[in-house]
């Protein structure tokens, strides 16, 4: 195996100061929410630098753009890393973009050290990673992976009516024009580095969170129907107020999360009342739902339980409610995470084997080829969040253990299939 490039922590940490200041907000954060003008800027940033490195950039049909280092033998699959620019609309510095710089810097490190890797190096640059803009979450590697399809992706609008395929169509007149690359290429491997965006490590004291699978995600839309009417002079009797039934729903239904154990997590992030003035009786609530566990049949059941709530609880309104996004628990390759902490043990970082509870695109890639992940820790596990923060220290740990990681990949003959997972359930 050829030696092990150093990373230059120096680049990396102008690297990740040039993104924080794209999309920066007053609260030391960012907002750079998928295929807005800041998401835009922010590749656009990226593809400078890896043109300068004379690397070669693809993009295909819902704009992931991948950055390639030529292997020995550019027949073969590529070793694959990436992650997301997209934020939050209150994101923090380190969700995603630490990944794609993690990755980037791979790459410049092999071309510094003039190394010569069999297959190819790749980065991804997964759009629109976070769901907020426009849903779902990890769009990009859901479509790329067919878990998604595209036409349904290209038609989700954000709140003010843009959809998918108008935002990628102005970020692509902003950007130099890309050789176009089809959808579900399939990697020789893929590992992503991510912060962790929980408190495990921090507590442990470990440095390199070793990922073995991902809690299942179900996303879901809720819309309650009710009736307009006046405020002042509609008795509450006769009221078919949305926002009590939507209200009803929402107590009830996390109350049922909870009965699934700790390990349930669920969200209402959006709640809309409309017509959202002070004096008219609500007449819509749409609502989302987010729900995980690592258990599938735990998040059957409480979809289930949902289900039954919207038919049952929500008179004299009507509700209903649709899946947005079915993620099924994942369980990554034995053979990355096994070579994940042999690296990471080897460099003399202490490890933790893990499940994720953030989803990740990692999570889609994996149904193409063996997958994984490198978690780094941050502070108290705050993510989603401006005051997100990761160590210099832990970053720089990261980047050299994914860089021995791909190059160990990057010569290796054959390593186990993607292990079976169950199909994407069927989106209404
Ligand atoms: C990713 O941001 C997630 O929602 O887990
Ligand atoms: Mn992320
Ligand atoms: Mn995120």
């Amino acid at each position: 195996m050829a030696a092990l490039p150093l990373i230059n922590s120096e680049r990396l940490r102008e690297h990740h100061f040039c993104l924080a200041a794209i999309g920066a907000t007053a609260r030391g954060g960012i907002d750079r929410q998928a295929l807005t003008d800041a998401d835009t800027e922010a590749r656009g940033l990226v593809v400078s630098w890896a043109k300068r490195r004379g690397f070669a950039l693809s993009c295909d049909a819902i704009g992931n753009l991948f950055i390639r280092r030529a292997g020995v033998s550019e027949g073969e699959a590529a070793v694959a890393t990436g992650s997301h620019l997209d934020s939050q609309p209150g994101g923090g510095n380190f969700d995603g973009v630490y990944g794609v710089l993690a990755g980037l810097e791979v790459l410049e490190s092999l071309e510094d050290a003039g190394v010569a890797t069999r297959r190819p190096v790749e980065v991804a640059i997964w759009t629109n990673e976070e769901g907020s803009r426009f849903s779902p979450t990890t769009m990009g590697s859901g479509v790329y992976s067919g878990a998604y399809p595209l036409a349904r992706a290209l038609e989700s609008t954000d709140g003010q009516g843009v959809s998918v395929a108008a935002a990628l169509g102005r970020m692509r007149q902003r950007l130099p024009p890309c050789p176009s690359r089809p959808l579900g290429v399939a990697p020789h491997v893929y590992v992503e580095a991510h912060i962790e965006q929980g408190p495990v490590l921090e507590a442990m004291g470990a440095t390199i969170g070793v990922v073995t699978g991902i809690q299942g995600l179900r996303q879901y839309r809720v819309n309650v129907i009710g009736r307009e009417a006046h405020a002042g002079t509609t008795p509450l009797r006769v009221r078919s107020d949305a926002f009590v039934a939507a209200r009803r729903i929402a107590a009830e239904a996390e109350a049922l999360a909870t009965t699934e154990g700790d390990e349930a997590r669920f969200t209402i992030g959006r709640f809309e009342v409309l017509p959202g003035t002070p004096n008219t009786v609500p007449g819509k609530v749409t609502m989302t739902i987010d729900l995980r566990h690592p258990d599938e049949a735990a998040l059957d059941r409480i979809e289930t339980a949902v289900q039954h709530l919207c038919s049952t609880c929500a008179a004299p309104c009507v509700a209903s409610m649709e899946t947005t996004l079915a993620a099924p628990p994942v369980h990554f390759s034995e053979t990355i995470t096994h070579v994940v902490k042999e690296v990471a043990e080897s460099l003399g970082f202490r490890t933790k084997a893990m499940i994720s509870g953030a989803t990740h695109d990692a999570g889609f890639v994996s149904r193409l080829c063996p997958a994984g992940m490198i978690f780094i820790p941050c502070r108290a596990g705050v993510s989603h969040n401006a005051e997100e923060h990761a160590e210099w220290a832990d970053m720089f740990a990261g980047a050299r253990v994914l860089a021995s990681v791909l190059l160990r990949l990057a010569d290796a003959n054959e390593i186990s299939p993607p292990e079976q997972t169950a199909p994407a359930k069927e989106l209404k």
